[in-house]
């Protein structure tokens, strides 16, 4: 197999901040890319869980070219109806009743920590913290760091910033243990599904716990469904299949299917939490990003996406399971609709190279989870192409370390 030709022209001038292939991605159609050079590669990672619909979905073209030759950006001084359209859609979705909008993951999760802290201000609680999670990931804002539990994020930021209590994943004991007594705390915020940690689930039975907690001691349930919510595991929202609802959701990757758009979504117990002058972003909200919006879950509805990640999903689960488990080296595969995680026993960041050598997109995550992200439009036939671009690849690294 030939390694990718490097890019012709990698500018010194960008901040040296990513491990990249040395591959350009140039254009798309569907759950394909094609590099400068004119090689093809199946996307299993849908740009890191944001290419809802794939690549250049005819529908979100035409929405958002339409869109550019109207208004791109009007600021929030005034009222913005395709907002307000967005706003309505996800509350109709989630059960839950307001919506502030942003342009990124990190930004929705810093508005859920400024509702924690507040909430807690308005109650009398002067040093309020909030629970997170053993894995978490939620930014790499200095807030959203220091709520992120992986020490390489946080190396050459200290001092992080207080009020965070962590506890391990999925142990209702242990959250009791470590909040008994503590009339600080305001709020847990975790991932129905972590991302970036390896593809971990909460698990219904956990989140079920949680939200009794939550409502006995009046604490906000913060859910990052950043990742994992958008209909990415058959549901809009990964939480749903415990049959709870949030008080805070941030949102924001798929949302958009490329563009950039951010939400946090908040209940009854969090809307009104904020008032005038407490938070603001210039470029939340503004018209094309809320047209994608708007467009990406259109389709999603006229599509059966939801139907599509979770058939799609199982199936692919299926294959990957019966292909890998078993073979010297895989530890687990797991993970729900279009979010897989294949952990090996072994560092195996060399893979996202090797796969995209042979023409499939992955990434690895936590070190030793590959992981699988695709877009929700991915069919059966792709699902079956990334088994037999993804399992040989899985089986020659592990005979080669072994
Ligand atoms: C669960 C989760 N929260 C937050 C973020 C941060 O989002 P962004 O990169 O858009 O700031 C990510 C990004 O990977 C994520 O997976």
């Amino acid at each position: 197999m030939t390694a990718a030709a490097p890019i012709a022209a990698a500018s010194p001038h960008v901040m040296n901040t990513y491990g990249r292939l040395p591959l350009a991605l140039s254009h798309g159609r569907g759950c394909r890319v094609w590099d400068v050079n004119g090689k093809a590669y199946l996307d299993g990672l849908g740009g890191i869980a944001v290419n809802t619909l794939g690549h250049a979905h005819p529908r979100l073209v035409a929405a958002l070219q339409d869109q550019v030759g109207k208004l791109i950006h009007t600021s929030n001084y005034y009222h913005i109806p395709l907002q307000e359209a967005l706003a309505e859609r996800l509350v109709a979705l989630s059960g839950m009743s307001h919506v502030f909008f942003c342009s990124t993951g990190l930004e929705a999760n810093e508005a859920a920590l400024k509702l924690a802290r507040k909430f807690g201000h308005d109650r009398g609680i002067d040093r309020p913290e909030v629970v997170v999670f053993e894995g978490a990931f939620h930014g790499r804002s200095i807030a959203t760091l220091s709520a992120t539990a992986n020490p390489k994020i946080h190396a050459g930021f200290g001092p992080l910033v207080e009020g965070f209590v962590r506890v391990p994943r999925n142990d209702i004991a242990a959250l009791r243990r470590a909040t008994e007594g503590n009339p600080n705390i305001t709020a847990v915020f975790f991932e129905a599904i972590q991302g970036e940690g390896g593809i971990h689930p909460m698990t219904v039975d956990f989140m079920r716990e949680l939200r009794a907690l939550c409502d006995e001691r009046n604490w906000l349930m913060m859910i990052d469904e950043v990742q994992c919510g958008i209909g990415r595991t058959g549901k809009w929202f990964a939480h749903q299949w415990a049959g709870i609802v949030p008080d805070v959701m941030p949102l924001a990757k798929g949302l958009g299917s490329g563009a950039p758009v951010g939400a946090e979504v908040a209940g009854p117990k969090a809307a009104h939490i904020f008032q005038p002058g407490n938070h603001g972003t210039t470029f939340g909200g503004n018209p094309l990003a809320m047209r994608a919006g708007v467009e990406t879950l259109a389709v999603m509805v006229d599509e059966g996406l939801l139907d599509n990640a979770a058939r799609v999903g199982a199936h692919l689960n299926t294959a990957l399971t019966t292909h890998l488990l078993g073979v010297a080296g895989v530890v687990e595969v797991r993970g729900q609709g279009l979010m897989l995680g294949i952990e090996l026993d072994r560092p195996c960041g060399v893979l996202a190279q090797r796969c995209a050598d042979a023409g499939l997109l992955i990434s690895v995550t936590a070190d030793r989870v590959v992981r699988l992200v695709p877009p929700l439009i991915l069919s059966t036939a792709e699902a079956d192409e990334i088994v037999a671009l993804l399992v040989p690849q899985i089986r020659q690294f592990l005979a080669e370390a072994a």
